[in-house]
């Protein structure tokens, strides 16, 4: 299958993403890969690799930026939507009329630590256990039915940056194994996913 990532920033997790399908691990084609934020290092990355980039502009309003998100699936023969570190909030019509077919990587175990810097909340506040939680998108930020989590502990002398090293280390094998298990299993409505939790 056909998978759009979206981005905003570095694209770790799209460098991740790319090298499973390449490895064999993950059974997907990258369609397109569209970003808010078109000169970010994810962005010009990706065209390096030839892959094809969108331009979602943002100034216009949201509808059209999310309109622009459409016109490139129907293009690109694109179903399921990946974001990974794309910082704009999906509406609840975009989200509704994609149900059950984005999915979304945060760094914390949520529902503790949404938003924006969910690894220096768990840091800050002195959580002695934090991770990753890949899940789908629902109308709400930072949630919808849970996929997979992993933890990650918080060890004596870590600073932020080498908790968040490990934290990125997580995420860039979970996240792959985790899409690959979602595009094989087809699409869920959110009320059988709540039913029946992998
Ligand atoms: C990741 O930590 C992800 O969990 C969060 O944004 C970050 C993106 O990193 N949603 P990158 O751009 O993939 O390197």
């Amino acid at each position: 299958p056909n998978i759009g990532v979206l981005i905003s920033g570095r694209g770790s997790n799209l460098m991740a993403i790319k090298e499973a399908i390449d490895r064999g691990d993950l059974n997907a084609r990258i369609g397109f890969v569209g970003s808010d934020v078109p000169d970010c290092p994810g962005m010009v990355w990706a065209s390096g690799q030839g892959l094809d980039t969108v331009f979602l502009d943002y100034s216009k309003g949201r509808e059209a930026a999310e309109c622009q998100i459409d016109r490139a699936m129907e293009l690109h023969r694109v179903r399921h939507l990946v974001l990974a570190g794309f910082m704009r909030i999906l509406s609840a019509p975009f989200v509704g009329r994609h149900r059950g077919q984005v999915i979304n990587l945060h760094p914390s175990l949520l529902p503790s630590f949404p938003g924006r810097s969910g690894i220096r909340d768990a840091f800050l506040y002195g959580v002695r256990i934090t991770g990753v939680t890949v899940h789908l998108v629902d109308e709400q930020v930072d949630h919808g039915p849970i996929l997979a989590q992993e933890a990650v502990e918080i060890l004596e002398g870590d600073t932020l940056e080498s908790l968040e090293e490990r934290v990125h280390r997580v995420e860039h094998r979970l996240y792959p194994a985790t899409i690959d298990r979602w595009l094989k299993e087809g699409d869920f409505s959110l009320a059988s996913l709540r039913l029946r939790p992998w």
